[in-house]
């Protein structure tokens, strides 16, 4: 297991757990197979504020022309299976033209898309398609760096005189027998001058690259091929700014905005403490103090703020914010004044630390933190992405995984938060990581084997039947192998059974979807001393019943009694409205249920 720096202030991020052998517990007792859910508009605020977005990797979804690589036109073959499941809203990993060194987060024009991918005119049909069925398009905007073959960068990078060479982050470097100059910085010396600093890339070596034709280095929070743009430059903003506008003016719902807490550095390039002992890569410890979260990049992000809100229809910002804890988060909202990001992601309820487990007081205080210390702003949780090993694995204990992850789809979908799924996640696919070094794709899974293995395996091909690929291709080799669990794992397969986990989602979401005290009623956490089950109220808006939710976090039977008056409720009787264990579908009382192992219960309060 390794720990990215990057985000080191906050959950460990990129995980490396041993990869758990996922065995499908027998037991999901009882569960009706849902309907086909119709995204019914709603009339409580604008739309993204109780949306399902779902995460597509475009390389791994479905392959529409042979090559072993998902593409739009794949996307859009499958949007029938989007709309069943109840999601509102597609946020599309880039898919612009890149040399695909991280595969697409590295943008070489950000106002076109990939050939591996499509054409513009394939992007329109996806997004005319998508409309019919209520589904929105949110963009992966990459706003921190560009790709190194981005014409911008290769004229930066020609000469100092460039006009475009402001647009990226220059250093002269210093003399290399400087004082205090490491070993780490003398493993970069060129024409006897070092790196300005300690500063490293969050993906291994230094975030300094020497480019000898203007004899500078550039910096690079991420790989060498990703430089930095320079957001201290005005010309800039508008020119990053204008090529968001490009894909608003074609329709776009919003932007996921992509490690956008990097896009400032400390002008003083403060060295940054060094932790002690060595990453994954092979680089001493840093911390990322003076490279990370600066809090210029507010000022930038309110700007972009009102941009956004010169358009029409609710448009969105979502930023991928690993942050340290909720006030933090909170700032990105814009705080009281909520004029920041719509939606900055909270990794705090999904992503623990070094050991992702079951822990109630954990949940507890963090699924309050969030109902109390945002002013009131709009949760939303994140459990999986295509940058982490799967929750499946991070959670699952190797026995349970199935029931473990009810509980965390119950988390998501009956708490307020608004909710993200990654590909996948619905079905239960586990992290299938490379065994051999020579079959990983993902770069910092090549220089940092075998401490760290990559992304490669959150990122396998979507499973969608039992047939050659998985059903995600026709090609003899998909780029990445489909793993062995696509047999019994898969849409077709779990379609058809009542009691699967993308049966369970369904449920999950067509509920939330019918009900308006899921979707808004105040969250409270109650029986706060139980350190086995985790139980919240949800308070009744709009003349709704009250709601109550209990997990049991264990592998054993617990019995509970729950007082929802703290919750302002008055009715002590209860009618079930979902659970997966047979004895509590008839149950009626608050006082000494019993819930088996791994049970979930939600209940309306009469
Ligand atoms: C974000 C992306 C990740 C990418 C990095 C650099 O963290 O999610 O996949 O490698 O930014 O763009």
């Amino acid at each position: 297991m390794t720990i990215n720096r990057h985000h080191r202030t906050s959950s460990p991020r990129w995980l490396r757990l041993p990869q758990t052998l996922a065995i499908l517990a027998a037991s999901i007792l009882w569960s009706a197979a849902s309907p086909a859910v119709s995204q019914t508009p709603h009339n409580d605020g604008p739309w993204w504020k109780h949306a399902v977005l779902y995460e597509i990797y475009p390389r791994s979804y479905q392959d529409s022309n042979g090559d072993g690589v998902g593409d739009l036109n794949g996307i859009t073959q499958r949007l029938d299976y989007l709309q069943n499941l109840g999601v509102d809203a597609i946020w599309i990993a880039p898919m612009y033209p890149s040399p695909q060194v991280d595969f697409g987060y590295d943008i070489s024009d950000y106002e076109n898309i990939d050939p591996n991918y499509g054409t513009l005119a394939d992007f329109d049909h996806l997004q005319s398609e998508a409309k019919k069925r209520n589904i929105r398009i949110i963009l992966d905007m990459v706003l921190n760096h560009t790709s190194d073959k981005h014409q911008w960068f290769i004229d930066a990078a020609s000469s100092r005189t460039n006009p475009k060479h402001n647009y990226y982050v220059w250093n002269d470097g210093i003399p290399a027998n400087s004082t205090g100059v490491t070993e780490f910085q003398k493993r970069y010396e060129h024409e006897g001058r070092v790196p300005p600093n300690n500063w490293t890339s969050t993906f291994g070596g230094s975030a300094w690259q020497w480019v000898p034709a203007v004899h500078q280095y550039y910096y690079h929070f991420f790989y060498v091929q990703q430089p930095d743009l320079n957001w201290r430059n005005p010309v800039v903003e508008k020119a990053m700014f204008d090529q968001m506008r490009f894909w608003l003016d074609r329709g776009v719902a919003g932007f996921r905005l992509d490690a956008i807490p990097t896009l400032f550095e400390d002008p003083q390039l403060r060295e940054e403490k060094n932790l002690g002992g060595t990453n994954a890569q092979g680089d001493p410890n840093y911390s990322d103090a003076y490279q990370s979260n600066l809090p210029e990049v507010h000022d930038t992000i309110r700007r972009m703020r009102e941009m956004i809100n010169s358009y029409s229809g609710d448009r969105v910002l979502i930023g991928e914010t690993y942050l340290p804890n909720t006030a933090a988060l909170d700032m990105w909202y814009g705080g009281e004044k909520h004029n920041e990001l719509q939606l900055p992601m909270d990794f705090l309820v999904g992503f623990h630390g070094d050991h992702d487990k079951l822990d109630v007081a954990k949940f507890r205080t963090n699924l309050d933190d969030a109902e109390t210390k945002i002013h009131g702003s709009q949760p939303l949780f994140v459990f999986d992405n295509h940058d982490n090993v799967r929750s499946w694995d991070r959670y699952g204990d190797g026995i349970h995984n199935q029931q473990i992850a009810r509980i965390l789809a119950a988390i998501l979908l009956t708490t307020r938060s608004a909710a993200l799924l990654w590909e996948g996640q619905e079905l239960g696919m586990v992290t299938t990581t490379p065994t051999r070094k020579e079959d990983v794709k993902d770069p910092i899974g090549i220089t940092g084997w075998p401490k760290e293995k990559g992304r490669d395996g959150e990122r396998t091909p979507m499973q969608w039947d039992d047939s050659k690929n998985a059903g995600f291709s026709d090609a003899a080799t998909t780029w990445l192998p489909v793993p062995p669990s696509y047999t019994t794992t898969n849409v077709k397969t779990e379609e058809s059974d009542p009691d699967s986990l993308l049966n369970w989602y369904k449920q999950l979401i067509a509920m939330r979807r019918s009900d308006p005290t899921l979707r808004d009623g105040k969250q409270i956490m109650i029986d706060e001393s139980n350190s086995s089950v985790l139980s919240y109220v949800r308070e009744g808006v709009a003349g709704h019943p009250s709601i109550i939710v209990a997990l049991n976090f264990t592998d054993q039977p617990q019995t509970i009694s729950l007082d929802p008056s703290k919750a302002k409720v008055s009715g002590k009787t209860v009618s079930t409205l979902l659970t997966n264990a047979p004895d509590l579908k008839q149950s009626t009382t608050l006082q000494n249920i019993t819930l088996p192992p791994y049970a979930l219960w939600i209940g309306s309060i009469k």
